[in-house]
């Protein structure tokens, strides 16, 4: 579920990491201090990791050399044939961040770069509340993704991406499902987590939530 964007990722699957690397002049904002971001996120987490969104492996790489057991889910057969290729020690499932086969471990930290804003509002709720029930005792869910303050600022953002004329990053924006702080710290307190949000760059924001029941 939450798969509409997947076609997407196996065509750019290829090139995605020159993307990331500022290659393309529409989401050089949006990828501006993307090593940074990653290592953000994994400065937050310990333990047995589970990753949805793997891609091309950038931010597994820097789990498992942190130390950490990881379980990857990809649902784009591009982007695993990708990570495929860099052999890092880990287990990847074909899955999406509602839908990954179980896993037999207690899991310490959920984490996620660029990928949540694939499931609509109602779908990140129903993630959020499987990953409540899935984590341990004070675990974390740590994500970092475009993420909106509220609904001004996206609209100021949106109508600055549109003086600057970038229409892709624009139709991106509009199309998939990114949200608002407004929107995920309320489902985050009803399903039990402590959650802060600290902005990364222009557009992404670190979503750090902690299990505060058992
Ligand atoms: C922009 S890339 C981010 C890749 C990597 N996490 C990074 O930070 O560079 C988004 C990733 O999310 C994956 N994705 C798309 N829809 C998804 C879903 N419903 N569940 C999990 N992953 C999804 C895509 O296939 C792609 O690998």
């Amino acid at each position: 579920m939450g798969r509409e964007f997947v076609p997407l990722f196996d065509q750019w699957s290829n090139n995605y990491d020159l993307t990331v690397t500022g290659h393309n002049e529409q989401y050089q904002e949006v990828f501006e201090d993307y090593e940074k971001i990653l290592h953000s996120v994994v400065s937050e987490v310990h333990g047995t990791i589970l990753e949805f969104g793997v891609g091309t492996g950038n931010l597994t790489e820097k789990l498992v050399a942190a130390g950490h057991k990881v379980y990857g889910v990809e649902p784009s057969r591009g982007m695993i044939q990708q990570i495929q290729r860099r052999k890092i020690n880990f287990q990847l499932f074909e899955g999406d961040f509602l839908d990954f086969p179980p896993l037999t471990e207690p899991i310490d930290a959920i984490v996620s770069t660029y990928a949540f804003h694939h499931l609509t509002d109602a779908e990140k709720e129903q993630a959020i509340s499987i990953y409540a029930k899935l984590l341990q005792p004070h675990g974390k869910i740590v994500f970092a993704d475009t993420i909106f303050q509220n609904q001004d600022s996206r609209r100021q953002i949106e109508e600055e991406v549109a003086s600057q004329g970038y229409s892709g990053l624009l139709t991106d924006l509009r199309t998939e499902y990114y949200t608002t702080i407004e929107v995920l710290h309320p489902i985050l307190s009803k399903h039990g987590f402590r959650t802060n949000f600290s902005r990364l760059n222009k557009y992404v924001w670190l979503m750090s939530a902690q299990k505060e029941i058992g």
